[in-house]
């Protein structure tokens, strides 16, 4: 049960990077509000806003008490006037008008709705919509509508990669892709990242980091385990983008560019006999298996612990990451690497705790990383 009493408030950082955030989140009716409102920004294609509201989400997601007073929150960073009337709101009527005219507007439905499909984007899902298709039926019986590789897999194991992914399932994929790496070479490894790393129970799909010490032979032991899952008869889709890595770029400067690391976006067939305790579905029980979104990345290994730190997320502890370094240090973080723009020199890292500390930052374990 949470105190209800405020802590210190002056002790909350801007930055979701110099917060400790579990999966144990005390004011749930507010960052679900507003999670409503930023997503209806981000399919308007508005930034501001959008982002305003992730950045209170978080902020409350790091409380370790719940707000029952609009005045417990005088002092916390990133809760702008339009952020405390939908809060004021709430704490009145236990609703938000706004949020409730968002959630039973045709056009944000809709786009919720394809973008739920693996494949389809805020833009193609805006693009059938202006179309006037409102219906997964409405897409699939228009024959006009080219669906690429990702949307029909998309569609086609639409039942099974929406369901979320338990954490016994997670185990069982990891023993797949640890069995698989293995198999190719004794000193390779896979480690678990992304949501479940940061102790979620559930997920949407599962991240893993595989490696070799050898440097340069990442690319091809990636190939090498898509082949062996081929092999196995689990592999239902496979998108694989070869490495474009350069080493004497520096750092992106945007927020949420992709890394140029070997990787690859898969949908595996679980059977429910490598999953202790069966599967997360019961259609999938009775049927013996179910379709998993799998993420796979191979970076060099000397790069593995930028990697590791990007990949475990969440998105907005990352964003506030970067954003830290710029702002904070001069320094450029991303996927690959750390440049200090004052020494004019890239920062080596072996472990996550290097790069936290060439930052200035106290080390956040990835399950305070739930920002
Ligand atoms: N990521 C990335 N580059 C990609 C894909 C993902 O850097 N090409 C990072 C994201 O920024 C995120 C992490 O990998 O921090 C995991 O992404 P994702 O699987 O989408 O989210 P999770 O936090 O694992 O949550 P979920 O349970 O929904 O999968
Ligand atoms: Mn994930
Ligand atoms: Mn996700
Ligand atoms: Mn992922």
């Amino acid at each position: 049960d949470a105190a209800t009493a405020p802590a210190p408030v002056a002790a909350v950082s801007q930055y979701a990077c110099q917060r400790r955030t579990t999966t144990e989140n005390n004011n749930k009716i507010f960052t679900d509000a507003f999670e409503v409102l930023a997503e209806f920004y981000e399919f308007n294609e508005v930034e501001g806003p959008c982002l305003a509201f992730r950045r209170a989400a978080s902020v409350l997601k790091s409380l370790a008490w719940s707000v029952r007073r609009l005045g417990a929150t005088e002092g916390l960073p990133c809760l702008g006037e339009r952020s405390k009337s939908v809060m004021e709101e709430i704490l009145q009527s236990g609703r938000s008008f706004e949020v409730e005219k968002i959630l039973s507007d045709e056009r944000y439905q809709t786009l919720k709705l394809f973008t739920s499909v693996f494949g389809v984007g805020p833009k193609t899902a805006e693009k059938w919509y202006r179309r006037g298709l409102r219906s997964f039926s409405d897409i699939l019986a228009e024959p006009s509508i080219h669906l690429n590789r990702m949307q029909q897999s998309g569609f086609r194991h639409y039942g099974d990669i929406s369901r979320a992914v338990s954490r016994a399932e997670a185990r069982a994929l990891g023993n797949i892709i640890d069995e698989a790496v293995r198999a190719i070479t004794a000193d390779g490894a896979a480690a678990l990242t992304g949501g479940f790393r940061r102790g979620k129970e559930f997920g949407h799909d599962v991240d893993f980091i595989v490696t070799t010490p050898e440097v340069g032979r990442e690319d091809r032991l990636l190939t090498d385990i898509i082949e062996s899952l081929k092999q196995q008869g689990i592999l239902l889709y496979c998108d694989y983008q070869a490495s474009t890595f350069d080493q004497s770029k520096l750092p992106s400067h945007k927020f949420e560019a992709m890394d140029h690391f070997a990787k690859c976006f898969l949908i595996l067939r679980l059977d429910c006999s490598r999953v202790d305790g069966g599967l997360n579905s019961v259609e999938g029980d009775s049927r013996g298996w179910r379709a998993v979104r799998v993420d796979l990345v191979s970076p060099p290994v000397d790069r593995y612990a930028f990697t590791l730190l990007g990949w475990t997320g969440s998105r907005q502890f990352e964003r506030d990451l970067r954003r830290f370094a710029r702002s904070e240090r001069r320094m450029l973080l991303d996927n690959h690497a750390l440049y200090d723009k004052t020494k004019k020199e890239f920062l080596a890292a072996t472990t996550e705790e290097d790069i936290f500390a060439h930052l200035g930052l106290e080390y956040i374990e990835p399950w305070q990383r739930n920002a």
